[in-house]
């Protein structure tokens, strides 16, 4: 059988799907700026990309060379296909206006442009995430676009997906009818369907959590982990691995390929602040792909993507992964 290309996959959807022309070419400016994203990341050193600028983002964070480049290669992909109404990211204090000179379209584009860029320099996985929202007209898509239009709970993401940089380049997507995941076929410059129908498995024994902040937690993710850690002398009775890669890409793939629960809890460091991770480009869009392929998602007390948003860089608890571990965690929450 003759390979299913990024570009076929997404043709043969608009047949079966009705998926919207416009939203097929946004898919693949994506795809196309990925790429690109993904042969900066491998040039490491030889490209000089590593190391950190001398700035900020808004959340206080040092931004790295590959942060702000990432972030200037989505933006000049997508910003004149007349495709979007506007653009957000971690790495932009306000919403991205599409230049005047450009039309502009139906939808709203959310992206961490560099996911776990504290692992670039030493050459570990690290990814870009990115979420599909349509503009809502109350908003008025034409003039200047505010915060308010992308602040959409997740359960309106028309698509979501991520790109990860691992020993192989993948995309993996969802159109909100299963998840699919391409490689990165570098000689024919494709992406290549190489994952049918990505499936969660409902049972784990592998869980993922930055262990150093155990003394910040709050009580129930302090029992939960507990009882991971007591294994098979313990409640659970059986024994659980650990892995944590900090960079919530490469641990999502981990649990989308063979299973896992994935923890960022929030902590009593900043109680102000709900978690590290932000609610509306690494949250939602996980969350989405997540529940596509047969998990769960939740804060600890209720579904990550039916938050409303208050603010484009909000933050969130996550606990995300096998069904039965996410709703045992969530349980006991609920407790
Ligand atoms: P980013 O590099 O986009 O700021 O995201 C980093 C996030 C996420 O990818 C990862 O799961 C988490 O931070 C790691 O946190 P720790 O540093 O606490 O391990
Ligand atoms: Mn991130
Ligand atoms: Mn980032």
């Amino acid at each position: 059988m003759s390979r299913i290309t990024l570009s076929r996959y997404l043709i043969e959807q608009t047949r079966s799907h009705q998926t919207p022309a416009d939203l097929r070419f946004l898919i693949e400016v994506v795809a196309r700026a990925c790429k690109a994203i993904s042969h900066q990341v491998s040039k490491g050193a030889l490209g000089g990309v590593l190391g950190s600028m001398d700035t900020e983002n808004v959340q206080g964070e040092v931004q790295k060379k590959l942060d702000v480049l990432s972030n200037e290669i989505l933006l000049e992909a997508n910003e004149w296909g007349g495709h979007l109404a506007g653009m957000a990211s971690e790495e932009m204090d306000n919403a991205y206006q599409i230049p005047g000179k450009y039309p502009k379209g139906a939808y709203l584009l959310v992206f961490d442009p560099l996911d776990g860029s504290s692992n670039i320099d030493v050459n570990v996985s690290v990814g870009t995430i990115f979420s599909v929202l349509r503009c809502p007209e109350r908003n008025g898509c034409e003039g200047d676009l505010g915060e308010e239009a992308f602040l959409q709970p997740g359960t309106s993401q028309v698509a979501a997906g991520y790109a990860i940089y691992g020993p192989q380049t993948m995309l993996v997507l969802t159109l909100g009818n299963g998840v699919k995941g391409f490689t990165l076929d570098r000689e024919l410059g494709s992406f290549v369907l190489t994952h049918e129908d990505i499936r969660v498995p409902e049972a784990t024994a592998e869980f993922a959590v930055n262990m150093s902040n155990q003394r910040h937690w709050e009580a129930p993710v302090q029992r939960y982990v507990g009882e991971l850690l007591a294994g098979k002398e313990g409640p659970l009775g059986k024994n659980y691995n650990m892995r944590w890669i900090a960079s919530m890409v490469a641990d999502v793939h981990r649990i989308l390929t063979r299973g896992g629960v994935f923890m960022y809890p929030r902590d009593s460091r900043e109680p102000e602040k709900p978690g590290k991770l932000r609610l509306m480009y690494e949250a939602n869009p996980m969350s989405m792909i997540i529940e596509q392929a047969g998990g769960a998602s939740t804060d600890g007390s209720q579904r990550i993507l039916d938050i409303q948003p208050t603010s484009l860089h909000q933050r969130v608890a996550v606990f995300l992964g096998s069904k039965e571990e996410v709703e045992r965690v969530t349980a006991y929450h609920q407790a």
